[in-house]
Order: structure tokens, then C-alpha cells, then sequence
């Protein structure tokens, strides 16, 4: 199995953050499915304008570079005000700009997050999905990943402790493994 490197982006700036928690136990559940899972750090970004545009700092062009070299993007996110929190957006619009040089474009991309809330992230993703499409970001549709968090769903060596919830997280990875080596396929000329 050939194995893809997936850059990772936490929503969350905090220390505590319990997506911090799941974004490091699927990082370690990745391997075994053929995905090596890197983080991409955000929260050293300057809140971004377009005055950067002719001169970017190296923390941002860094990041970008750092998207550009990885197979696919996994957001680990939770949900602020029902949306995105300002942090990654922050981030996507780095990514995205200057004009004409988007690093999301045709970047394979997956989204999950946790909230101790029932619905588990499910709005801020939608949020996420159609900023994704925008951003020409072939974006994996299925399986969708709202995850109910509880105290002691991630262990302190950051195993997933629930059986049920530890499988379904397993099959999502192997989804995202399908849906990036898909991405990355070339047609064959006469396709
Ligand atoms: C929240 N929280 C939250 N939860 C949710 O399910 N829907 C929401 O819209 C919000 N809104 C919200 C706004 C702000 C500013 C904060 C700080 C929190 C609660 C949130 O899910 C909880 O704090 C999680 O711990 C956030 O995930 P991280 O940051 O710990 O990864």
C-alpha cells in the first residue's frame, strides 16, 4: 500500500483543545492505513490583508509551501459559533491569496471535528465544505465525521477508547486513503 502524506490543520489555538486531542489519535491510527498524517501549524500567522500581497512573511509562505507539498489536507475542526473558528479561517484566506496562486486548488481534502455538543461540529463543517468548493478543493463527501466528545473518548496516550467510535474513525482513514490516491490518480491518456 503506497502511503500518503496528509497535512493536518487544528481549528483550535488552545492548549487543551480536545480536536488537538483527536487530530494526534488519528495521526496515530493513520499509519497502519497507509497515511502519514503531519500537522501544519496556524497559529503563528498573522491576521491576514491584502497589504501582504506583494510581500508575504516566511511564516505564511511557509505554510502554503508546506499545503503544496502534502497529498491532501485533513481539517480538524471544532465549531465556533456555529461556523469555523476565526483561527483557521484566518488561515484558509492565507492559503488562498495572493490571487491567482491558491494553494487549496485541486488539493484533496477531508474534514472531521469533535464538539461536546450532540451535533458534534456538523454546521462549522458545512461551512468548511462550501469554503472548500469555492477554494476548487476536490473535498471527500463521504464519510462525514460529527463526533460528540466525551471526557474520556481519547485516553492520555491518545487512544480512542469507545470500540465503536475507535472502527468508525479507522474507517474513515481508509476512506481518506481511497479518496486521495482517487485525487491523485492520472487518467490514462485515451480515457
Ligand atoms: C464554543 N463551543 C461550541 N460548541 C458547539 O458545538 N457549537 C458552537 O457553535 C460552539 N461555539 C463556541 C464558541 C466559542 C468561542 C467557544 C470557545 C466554544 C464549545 C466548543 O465545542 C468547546 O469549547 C470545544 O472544546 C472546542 O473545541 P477545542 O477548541 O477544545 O478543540
Amino acid at each position: 500500500m503506497h502511503t500518503y502524506k496528509v497535512g493536518y490543520l487544528v481549528g483550535s489555538l488552545a492548549k487543551e483543545s480536545i480536536n488537538r486531542k483527536l487530530a494526534t489519535a488519528l495521526a496515530r491510527m493513520a499509519t497502519s492505513e497507509g497515511l502519514e498524517l503531519v500537522e501544519i501549524p496556524i497559529k503563528d500567522l498573522p491576521l491576514y490583508s491584502y497589504d501582504y500581497d506583494a510581500d508575504f512573511p516566511k511564516v505564511a509562505r511557509d505554510f502554503k509551501q508546506a499545503i503544496e507539498g502534502v497529498d491532501g489536507i485533513l481539517f480538524v475542526t471544532p465549531e465556533y459559533n456555529r461556523s469555523i473558528p476565526g483561527a483557521l479561517k484566518n488561515a484558509i484566506d492565507w492559503g488562498t491569496r495572493p490571487w491567482g496562486k491558491n494553494s487549496f486548488s485541486r488539493k484533496a481534502t477531508a474534514i472531521i471535528g469533535t464538539s461536546p455538543g450532540s451535533i458534534g461540529t456538523a454546521i462549522a463543517q458545512q461551512h468548511l465544505r462550501s469554503m472548500m468548493c469555492f477554494c476548487n478543493a476536490p473535498l471527500m463527501n463521504t464519510v462525514e465525521a460529527y463526533l460528540q466528545f466525551k471526557p474520556d473518548l481519547i485516553d492520555a496516550d491518545f487512544n480512542v477508547t469507545n470500540d465503536s467510535t475507535r472502527e468508525f474513525l479507522q474507517k474513515y482513514l481508509q476512506d481518506l486513503h481511497q479518496f486521495v490516491a482517487r485525487v491523485l490518480t492520472v487518467l490514462p491518456k485515451d480515457a
